[in-house]
């Protein structure tokens, strides 16, 4: 686990609702989509955050099913706990826990989610990590990330560089009224290019193996914006 991006996250947890509520509610939804029947389930979010994707879940499981959010940062944990006690949701937890030590015990949830972070993952500690979802994940489980990661090297060349992300979008034709909002918005350029250059992104393929060789079946990695191949969404079985 890397003490860096626990620091980070503690000293941003304030604010992060400010800069990425509505960015983590429309990520949520591609989840929720992808996930298929929910209700009846117990759901771990991996990498919870401030627990913008676990309340959207928390809120449309049954009240019985229960919603499970674990992160390495308890500040981003500490805004989580009071968001789920001012709107009355119940039926979630969050504890302190990381992709490669989750506090579950073997085969206790039904479906594990996680989105933006796992490419906060050691490629040396992400197999690791996905043994660790196949431990606490129950048969029949499956797994759900959402999470940015590349097709091919000269996609991770575009990706680490502003000016060939914008040649690559004149290049097929992105519309021009969309264009400034598309490289501006994040938070969606800048924080593209800082995530794909200074942290953990791994290849498509790369993240399959990882899955593949932790046991799950059935992988689908499914690109979740077509024109900006950079967030994809990973599901896979535990059978
Ligand atoms: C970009 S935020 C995403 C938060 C939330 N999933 C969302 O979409 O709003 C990444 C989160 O992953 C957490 N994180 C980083 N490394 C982790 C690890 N190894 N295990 C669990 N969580 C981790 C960070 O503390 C941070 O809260």
């Amino acid at each position: 686990m890397s003490d860096k991006f626990k620091e980070h996250f503690d000293s941003i947890a304030e604010e992060y609702d400010d800069e990425r509520e509505d960015f983590s509610k429309m990520e949520a939804m591609v989840l929720i989509y992808s996930c298929g029947k929910i209700k009846g389930c117990k759901i771990l979010d991996i990498g919870t955050g401030t627990g913008i994707i676990a309340l959207e879940f928390a809120k449309r499981v049954g009240n019985e099913d229960e919603v499970i959010g674990i992160d390495i940062s308890e500040s981003m944990l500490k805004i989580a706990k009071k968001k789920a006690k001012e709107i009355g949701v119940n039926n979630i937890k969050f504890k302190v826990g990381s992709f490669t030590n989750i506090p579950l015990t073997n085969e206790s949830v039904d479906i594990i989610v996680s989105s933006a972070a796992l490419h906060h993952v050691k490629p040396q500690e992400k197999l690791n990590a996905f043994k660790e979802m196949w431990r606490v994940l129950k048969i029949g489980g499956r797994i759900v990330i959402n999470d940015a990661m590349y097709e091919n090297e000269e996609w991770r060349s575009i990706f680490i560089d502003m000016d060939l992300l914008k040649r690559h979008l004149e290049k097929i034709g992105f519309p021009k009224e969309r264009m400034d909002m598309t490289l501006g918005l994040t938070k969606t350029s800048v924080g593209l290019i800082g995530t794909f250059r200074d942290e953990y992104v791994e290849s498509v393929g790369a993240i399959k193996k990882y899955a593949e060789e932790a046991g799950f079946k059935g992988i689908k990695i499914k690109v979740t914006f077509k024109p900006l191949p950079a967030h994809w969404v990973l599901k896979a079985k535990k059978l």
